[in-house]
């Protein structure tokens, strides 16, 4: 475990930076943050390194991996194309929660990293140590979540140390990340992009900067064949049952004492805004409706404390479904299984 300030200047040239890059450089595996989840990097030249990212999180290896840079030239060695419109995304949004799909060149990355694809999904973190880890390190690193595959993604070193302590070579601690939920991932090799998947740049950004996109089917109907491997996998979701509530607050309670009247130990996860609205077990708050963002921040932690509690079922409220809501749905739909109950 490194610890570091992510605050203090020339992080490059600390030991808590070169001690992690170096390991990165032997194709270890070393989990680090940025501002939206904790990573799990590796370097993504070598399939000696990505194997083991695989093995270390039990991912299914037809699931592609986000390939970490820390400047535009390591773009132009991975890329074998740069259209117009992912110019003008990267000029607005990196460093940033936005994940690219390029046509990649031929013979740069391990085949690993893209699950056989010829394209590939590339991010500029907007996190000073994982920024100075990748340019110390002088490679592209490939870095999925820094989760146990199938769990809510590690926003602190805390949950990274949960799920993988003894499985990888260290953890580069920089405190909570800001974001909460992972990058948007568009593709921009069509010509007009489509969302993959929601995340801490939301469509409405997207579309001031270069106009209309269009979403992944499968985002929003669960029968279509996800283009996004990762889609169709189970994920975030907490031991116990939660179910996702479509209604008022009178509708959540009714079915928290019904399934109290049968013995059940009940949780409610709810906006700060009407922690007070219920009776139950527990009541779990993420953050608060005036500002989604919390809500997206504090979102996996809620899910992981979940399974501290000796808890029977969760029923979860519905957020607005608009700007960061539009991922806080998506998550919580897949933490539900798609268990939906509408009033
Ligand atoms: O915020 C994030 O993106 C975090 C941090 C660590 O950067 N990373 C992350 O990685 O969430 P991961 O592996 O958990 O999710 C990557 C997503 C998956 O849904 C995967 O299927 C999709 O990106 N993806 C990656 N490469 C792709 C490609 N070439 N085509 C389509 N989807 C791709
Ligand atoms: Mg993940």
């Amino acid at each position: 475990l490194w610890l570091v300030d992510k605050n203090v200047d020339n992080l490059k040239s600390y030991p808590q930076i070169t001690q992690p890059a170096d390991k990165l450089q032997k194709n270890e595996v070393i989990a680090f943050p940025t501002e939206t989840v904790y990573g799990l990097g590796a370097n993504a030249q070598s399939d000696e390194a990505v194997q083991k990212i695989f093995k270390a999180k039990g991912r299914p290896s037809d699931n592609p991996l986000i390939v970490h840079i820390a400047s535009i030239e390591q773009l132009q060695d991975i890329a074998a194309v740069i259209p117009e419109k992912a110019k003008e995304l990267m000029n607005h949004f990196w460093p940033g929660p936005l994940t690219i799909i390029f046509e990649k060149k031929p013979n740069v990355l391990s085949d690993l990293v893209t699950a056989g694809l010829q394209t590939v999904g590339i991010r500029m973190p907007d996190h000073p140590v994982a920024l100075s880890l990748i340019s110390a390190s002088g490679l592209p690193i490939a870095a999925p979540s820094a989760n146990t595959s199938g769990k809510p993604s590690p926003t602190t070193a805390g949950h990274v140390h949960d799920d993988l302590n003894g499985k990888i070579a260290g953890i580069v601690d920089g405190g909570p990340t800001g974001v909460g939920v992972e990058s948007t991932v568009i593709d921009c090799t069509e010509n007009i992009p489509v969302i993959f998947r929601p995340g801490g740049i939301t469509r409405e950004e997207i579309e001031s900067v270069i106009g209309p996109v269009t979403q992944d089917a499968a985002l929003k109907q669960t029968s279509a064949a996800p283009k996004s491997p990762g889609m169709k996998y189970t994920h975030y979701a907490p031991k116990a049952p939660l179910v996702l509530i479509k209604g008022d607050q009178a509708f959540l309670q009714q079915l928290v004492n019904e399934k109290r009247a049968v013995g059940m130990k009940v949780a409610v996860l709810a906006a700060k805004e009407h922690v007070q609205a219920y009776d139950a077990d527990w009541i779990m708050s993420p953050g608060s409706l005036a500002d989604l963002k919390t809500v997206a921040a504090g979102l996996y932690d809620t899910l992981r404390a979940f399974d501290e509690l000796d808890v029977d079922f969760i029923l979860s409220e519905s957020f607005p479904d608009a700007g960061i809501g539009e991922a806080i749905m998506n998550r919580l739909v897949k933490a539900a299984g798609h268990q939906i109950i509408s009033e």
